[in-house]
């Protein structure tokens, strides 16, 4: 039931990206909710094995509720495909399916452009096909390029300051247009701060392809003993103990945001939100590193290393506005985050199963 007593409508939906990090912790979270999905996925930075785990922990119940469609958001023949798989008309899209690291879009900027700002051009031209106008699009606060205020209010200027957070920039912006061009559309453009943690299963979690750069993958490879120290990227920045803060959120508290705002869209009146899902909450590396020490009982010996181009000092989020329209906040601390993130480390060493 909603927050008002209404019952809640069981929605038809589909999800771009499903097979990911965000999108199988939400496929989950939306299955549990009673929805029913057709996820679109090219695999090319996931395995099905992920949503095969997102079935098992559903349950048999849940089986018939979940779809997989292997394809491209480019290709209009695999959206096609995607949206006639479903049993019923698509209400709503959840397009998570991206590339995302912001290192890799300075070195292939077409590759960036083609598959974030290409693939959801395509994805918008399916809908309005198979008149569906209800969209969460996963946005970023690498939007806020190196912020002026913080917390950061979703008001702040939107200057990214690398190819990745220009190809969310460009998407916000076509949202926006498309939103202007014809009344119907129900957007939300989420923009997620540090997505951390797995579900405490240990059977998802984040299954980085290659060399892993971001801080919590690099912890799991110090403490399972793949490197042999943690590289700290300043030790000068101007924050209380001088290395960068970040806001890091729970993926499940993620996954719950998306359910919260699929509701209020399908429920309300058309309209264009932009939210910051974040905790609201700091936490410097030294933080994070001895979070994890105590929630896993691993030494994590680190080295100090000059700062990282590209950096930004401190990164958190006035989540203020999504608290209140949501009524939503995010519930698992940093002591939950570790946890969780080193039990699916522990039992998936090398990531999913190919
Ligand atoms: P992920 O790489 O784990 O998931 C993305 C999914 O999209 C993968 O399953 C991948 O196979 C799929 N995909 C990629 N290109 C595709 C294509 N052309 N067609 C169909 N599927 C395709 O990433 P994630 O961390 O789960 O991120 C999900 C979304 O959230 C992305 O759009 C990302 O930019 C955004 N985001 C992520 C973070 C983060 O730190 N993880 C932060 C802010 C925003
Ligand atoms: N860090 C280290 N050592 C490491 C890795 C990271 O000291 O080995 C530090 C960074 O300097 C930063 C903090 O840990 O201070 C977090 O770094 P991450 O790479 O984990 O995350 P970022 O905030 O740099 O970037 C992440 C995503 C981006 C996204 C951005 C904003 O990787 O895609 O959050 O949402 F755009």
């Amino acid at each position: 039931y909603g927050r008002h007593g209404n019952k809640k409508a069981m929605a038809q939906l589909l999800v771009t990206g499903g097979a990911g990090f965000i999108g199988s912790h939400t496929c989950l979270t939306l299955l549990n909710a009673g929805h029913h999905l057709v996820v679109l996925d090219s695999f090319a930075n996931s395995s099905p094995t992920a949503l095969h785990r997102v079935s098992e922990l559903a349950g048999t119940e849940a089986l018939f509720r979940m779809q997989i469609v292997e394809g491209d958001v480019r290709h209009p023949d695999d959206l096609n495909r995607a949206f006639q798989a479903c049993k019923s008309n698509v209400e709503a899209v959840v397009h998570f399916a991206g590339l995302k690291a912001p290192r890799d879009s300075i070195l292939q900027p077409l590759q960036y452009w083609d598959v974030n700002l290409v693939g959801s051009l395509r994805l918008l031209e399916a809908m309005r096909s198979f008149n569906c106008r209800t969209i969460i699009f996963s946005s970023s606060a690498t939007l806020y390029g190196f912020p002026e205020i913080v917390p950061i209010p979703e008001t702040a200027p939107i200057c990214p300051v690398n190819p990745y957070g220009q190809t969310k920039a460009a998407v916000e912006q076509l949202l926006a247009d498309m939103t202007a061009s014809e009344d119907g559309w129900r957007i939300a453009s989420l923009r997620y701060f540090n997505p951390v943690g797995a579900h405490p299963s240990g059977r998802l979690g984040e299954d980085p392809h290659g060399q892993p750069n971001n801080l919590f993958p690099c912890i799991y490879q110090v403490a399972i003993g793949r490197r042999a120290k943690l590289e700290i990227f300043g030790a000068d920045w101007p924050t209380p103990d001088g290395t960068g803060v970040r806001d890091y959120i729970h993926v499940l508290d993620l996954a719950e945001g998306h359910s919260r705002a699929l509701d209020l869209l399908m429920q309300g009146d058309f309209q264009l939100l932009a939210l910051n899902l974040g905790s609201g909450q700091g936490h410097s590396v030294l933080e994070v590193i001895h979070a994890f020490e105590v929630a896993s009982g691993q030494r994590v010996p680190y080295c100090l290393r000059p700062r990282r181009p590209g950096d930004v000092a401190i990164t958190v989020a006035d989540p203020s506005k999504a608290n209140m329209l949501l009524h939503w906040h995010a519930r698992r601390g940093l002591g939950e985050i570790c946890r969780d993130g080193w039990a699916w480390q522990q039992a998936n060493p090398e990531g999913y199963p190919c």
